[in-house]
């Protein structure tokens, strides 16, 4: 986002809390934590910022948004009141079965007893879900009954995502192709992004656990026209509509996890965010300038807005830590940067500057990812492939199979 934004004609001195050091290259990283929302109204103030635009979950389901606008200070994103479509499965699972969105038939719980004597009666494979924020982690599918207690115990009981755990939702498994659908929105127009595909689980060949996402690539080898139309006319249209009838109404980028089954595209979630990786090869996609998009879902016109995008295709592949979804170690000195060819991207996540000149050092579970577009999935996946070797860090780990497209 901080890339895309910095092309912006408009745009001329970029802030970031707290950034890494791919953000410090080109913006200003602030040592302030994304939720610490007085530290940032301070200083949006002193820098008398003109657009404020919010990445993450957290700040936005804590009200940043609504406080920026207590304070006059344009800000992209949803309010805590909207952002309950992310920040609460059982309010989004009520959302769309009250306004007819197709999903997962699912029955929300707030009693462990009950959710568990429900589970008991259901067949495998069954899909637990916490109501909360989980960073990624908060949804089980689970292959047998005791895994899905297992799941259920850990949300509920041992409550390993604290109060996200107070209630759950347990739905029917769906099965399909995986896609991330986005829309732009100022809560009356509604303009779809290019779509993407996500690679949650570790290993290639969706093996191993699920983390935040270890790849993506866009737009998805299935997609149609009718396709697209149908998300955007069943899914994202009505989805705006029924918050707007709500008293919430949804201004942002909202992001559609779905299933697309033989029976048409199902919601698995909704967030109110761009997504990440999938951030990372829809925006490169993107020809419209970004800021022009903000404003005016801020101001409400986003009618007046012809948002375009490129036709070639984007790959982006995540370089992580060893360990990884688990336990990790972090400042370990990351070589190769400047040995990429020269359309290829990479896209700081977990990374922090080093003590030594242009050093950079891992800082997190996922370190970066490597993104190219071209003319052909084909042939950007063999860019990034072809580049992704050059970067070294100690116990680097990557999925070799993003975007290659079987059958
Ligand atoms: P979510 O955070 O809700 O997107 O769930 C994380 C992952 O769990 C999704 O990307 C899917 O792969 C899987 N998942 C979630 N809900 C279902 C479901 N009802 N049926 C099958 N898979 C699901
Ligand atoms: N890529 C999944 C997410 O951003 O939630």
């Amino acid at each position: 986002m901080v890339w895309k934004l910095a092309q912006s004609p408009k745009v001329k001195e970029i802030y970031v809390a707290p950034g890494n050091a791919g953000t410090a290259q080109i913006a200003h990283n602030l040592n302030i934590g994304s939720t610490d929302i007085a530290s940032l109204a301070k200083i949006a103030r002193e820098k008398r910022i003109e657009l404020a635009v919010i990445g993450p979950e957290a700040p936005l389901a804590d009200g940043i948004v609504d406080y920026f606008q207590g304070i006059d200070i344009p800000i992209f994103g949803s309010t805590k009141k909207a952002t309950e479509i992310e920040s609460s499965k059982v309010f989004a699972k009520e959302l769309m079965q009250k306004y007819g969105i197709p999903c997962a038939q699912s029955t929300s719980f707030s009693t462990y007893a009950e959710a568990k004597e429900y589970i008991q009666r259901q067949t495998p494979p069954i899909v637990v879900k916490a109501d909360g924020l989980a960073a990624g982690k908060g949804v089980t599918v689970a292959d047998s009954i005791p895994q899905a207690l297992d799941a259920l115990a850990t949300f509920m009981e041992s409550r390993a995502f604290g109060a996200a755990g107070e209630k759950v939702v347990i739905e029917q498994c769906l099965s399909g192709k995986e896609m991330s659908a986005f829309a732009f929105t100022d809560a009356t127009t509604v303009i779809p992004m290019v779509a993407a595909c996500d690679y949650k689980r570790i290993y290639d060949g969706d093996q191993g656990p699920n983390t935040g996402g270890m790849g993506s690539y866009s737009p998805p080898h299935f997609i149609t026209p009718t396709l697209a139309k149908t998300v955007k006319e069943s899914i994202m249209e009505p989805a705006v509509k029924a918050m707007e009838k709500e008293k919430k109404p949804y201004k942002g980028v909202l992001y559609g996890g779905l299933m697309i089954t033989t029976d048409g595209p199902k919601v698995l979630e909704f967030n109110a965010r761009f997504g990440d990786p999938e951030a990372q090869v829809t925006l490169p996609l993107l020809k419209t300038d970004l800021v022009d998009i903000f404003l005016a879902v801020i101001n409400g016109n986003l009618y007046q807005i012809d948002v375009e995008w490129s036709e070639d295709a984007c790959v982006g592949v995540v370089m992580a830590s060893a360990g990884y979804p688990g336990s990790y170690q972090t400042g370990l000195p990351i070589s190769g940067l400047d040995n990429l060819d020269g359309d290829i991207l990479v896209f700081h996540a977990g990374t922090k500057i080093g003590s030594e000149p242009g050093q950079v050092l891992t800082n997190g579970g996922r370190v970066l990812t490597v993104v190219a577009s071209g003319r052909t999935l084909t042939e950007a996946r063999e860019k990034v492939y072809n580049n992704i070797s050059q970067i070294r860090f100690e116990g680097c780990h990557y999925r070799k199979d993003i975007a290659e497209i079987k059958g």
